[in-house]
């Protein structure tokens, strides 16, 4: 494997293709986050990425497909027409649909399960990748397990070091955060991650409303994901002076700027402002998860944000950051 300061980043599509072909592992951008792709006709390719990343293997992963009519019935079975329209209408963008695995999929991409999670990127570079390979791509976030998931090619060269074979820099990512995961497989239509494509968009297109997951989404069992070194508590903006307060160690504090601005907190504080407005917010967050966790701190008191569109999404990886660590960490 190569040292980090020697692995070969760029522009190049058709290198980054050329390492898929062979076998490889490219990473590149989506609107989302970095992914790190292989091909996802390969058993080889998804056992190299559930080890660059240190995920264990029944952990299913996401294939990405290009931009054309006929993909969603290549790579899948049995598709519902609640998938068409979903497809319709958010594709390409920040939504992956649950659907029967196709047989040109590696059952090893899926865990094994005979469902998949697909979605077509927005991003021209994730676009052009998938075009000149010719195949899906499997992908699952560019980060080690658990993890901040990177939205740089920079962060995805600090977190996966020489583990890829090659990384696409397209800059930094759109959305920030991760895609809307709807799962189609059962009767009912069943939210299982919010994110870009709200819950409220999803609902509108389909006529219906979305189901829950049969598991809480926040049980106290749901080991921390989305997570930097240092602990996080996340609390609504109301309790931020107290909760800070009560700590011990250096605390940071992620926080919207209205919200810092209002709190009056203790010089020693490290703070790092997120927008107020919400869509911005999801675009700089990992970024601001990143930098309070390289000054050191011992904890992270992140704000949560109203609920209301990609606030949920917010939401969502602030309290799943909060979650109590498992034994990969
Ligand atoms: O925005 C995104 O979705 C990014 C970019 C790279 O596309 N990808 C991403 O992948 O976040 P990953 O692997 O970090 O997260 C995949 C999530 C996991 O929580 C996994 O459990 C769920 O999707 N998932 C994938 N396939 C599934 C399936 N067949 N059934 C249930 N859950 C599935
Ligand atoms: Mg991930």
């Amino acid at each position: 494997m190569l040292p980090a300061s020697r692995m070969r980043r760029g522009t190049d599509i058709e290198h980054a293709a050329s390492v898929l072909r062979a076998g490889g592992l490219v990473a590149f951008p989506t609107e989302t986050v970095y992914g790190l792709g292989g091909d996802a006709s390969s058993a080889d390719a998804a056992r190299k990425i559930f080890a660059a990343k240190g995920r264990p293997a029944d952990h299913p992963l996401i294939v990405h497909l290009r931009h054309a009519p006929d993909e969603l019935d290549r790579w899948a079975a049995d598709v519902p027409a609640s998938a068409r329209v979903l497809a319709d209408r958010f594709w390409p963008g920040p939504l992956t649909l649950i659907v029967r695995r196709g047989a040109r999929i590696a059952p090893e991409v899926t865990g094994g399960g005979d469902t998949v999670g697909l979605r077509t990127p927005a991003h021209p570079m994730a676009q052009a990748l998938l075009a000149a390979f010719g195949g899906a791509v499997a992908a699952p976030s560019a980060n080690r397990y658990g993890h901040v998931s990177p939205t740089t090619a920079d962060h995805v060269v600090d977190d996966l070091g020489g583990d890829v074979d090659y990384v696409l820099d397209g800059g930094a990512c759109e959305v920030g955060v991760e895609s809307t995961i709807v799962d189609l497989t059962g009767d009912v239509a069943v939210l299982r991650r919010p994110g870009g494509v709200t819950r409220e968009q999803v609902e509108d297109a389909l006529g219906a409303p979305l189901g829950e997951p049969e598991a809480p989404r926040y049980s106290g069992s749901t080991p921390s994901h989305y997570a930097p070194s240092a602990r996080v508590v996340a609390v609504p903006a109301a309790q931020l002076a107290d909760t800070v307060r009560a700590q011990r160690g250096n605390v940071g504090v992620l926080a919207p700027a209205s919200v810092l601005a209002a709190a009056g907190l203790p010089p020693s504080v490290r703070v790092v402002a997120l927008p107020d407005e919400l869509d911005a917010a999801a675009r700089r967050l990992y970024a601001a998860l990143r930098e309070l966790d390289a000054t050191g701190v011992d904890v992270i008191v992140a704000v949560l944000p109203p609920e209301a569109g990609v606030g949920a999404a917010i939401a969502d990886r602030l309290r799943r950051a909060a979650g109590p660590r498992g034994p990969h960490e």
